[in-house]
């Protein structure tokens, strides 16, 4: 990818595997310095061996205290802060809405909404006092369209659009540029994850359902991670200029989810 993010310093949260771990090697290959968490030790530890000049520290992006630790180790790892990526989210339960259990769709929302808000109140005021930056967030097309049997994931995602774009209109006037990604179904463990979840709810056919969901693109394919990643590395990009509050969507022209 061709972004220049040289002398970047970038916080990516949820960055031991998944969409996060390759936004992090390739953003460290782009020439920035980057700093993670994660929730999963195995997953750090792999990325560690993989790539010992990433920075990292366990952290669960739902506890306060343990997001503190990490802006702050980040902040001085980093020497400074630039681009904040609110990547960390879970799929959370899928079923109908009278069958989920309360403390999922809690936990749902306090990864998804909370973390990213968690994170952002402590990178906020090192971007302003740095006279500038950038925070993209994660969202998905389920942050766009009905998502049935996903209501937990589906509010929180919405969610994760509303927060972006207040945030982008309280933070213009620092120039701060604030941006969400709505990733379509990702090529992937998680997806496959996802997909077994639904076809069990649904009582249909695994590869039917993966059938289903490649089909909700009208590229009719799932989405690159490497998609995802080129997207999040123009928003943190200087090419970026003055976009800002927006919902951008990477999914392949995705029609609707199921
Ligand atoms: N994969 C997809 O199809 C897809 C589609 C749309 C949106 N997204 C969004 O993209 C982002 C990344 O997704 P992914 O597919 O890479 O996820 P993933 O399920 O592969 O998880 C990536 C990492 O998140 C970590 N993590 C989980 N809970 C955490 C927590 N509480 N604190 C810190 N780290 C935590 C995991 O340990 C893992 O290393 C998420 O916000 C997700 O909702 C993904």
């Amino acid at each position: 990818m061709s972004y220049d993010l040289s002398g970047k310093r970038i916080l990516i949260s949820a960055g031991g595997a998944g969409i996060g771990r390759l936004m992090a090697e390739t953003m460290a290959d782009a020439g920035a310095k980057v700093y993670v968490c994660d929730i999963d030790d195995a997953a750090l530890a792999d990325l560690a061996k993989a790539r010992p000049t990433i920075g990292q520290i366990q952290a669960d992006v739902a506890d306060r205290a343990a997001v503190d630790r990490f802006i702050d180790t980040g902040f001085e790892f980093l020497g400074g802060v630039d681009v904040l990526v609110n990547n960390a989210g879970i799929a959370g339960p899928t079923g109908a809405v009278e069958d989920i259990d309360p403390a999922d769709f809690e936990r749902t929302l306090q990864i998804n909404v909370m973390g990213h808000f968690l994170c952002t109140r402590r990178v906020v005021p090192l971007l302003k006092a740095n006279g500038g930056g950038a925070i993209v967030n994660l969202s998905s097309a389920a942050g766009k369209f009905a998502f049935p049997l996903r209501t937990p994931y589906s509010a929180s995602k919405w969610g994760v659009v509303g927060f972006t774009k207040s945030l982008a209109a309280e933070l213009g006037p620092h120039n701060i540029r604030v941006n969400a990604i709505l990733p379509g179904a990702v090529e992937g463990e998680r997806i496959d994850r996802v997909i077994a979840a639904k076809a069990a709810a649904r009582g249909v056919p695994f590869d039917e359902m993966k059938q289903m969901y490649t089909g909700l693109a009208s590229m009719n394919r799932l989405i690159p991670p490497s998609d995802i990643v080129a997207m999040a590395m123009f928003l943190a990009s200087d090419d970026c200029g003055t976009l800002s509050g927006q919902a951008l969507s990477v999914d392949g022209d995705t029609q609707y989810l199921r």
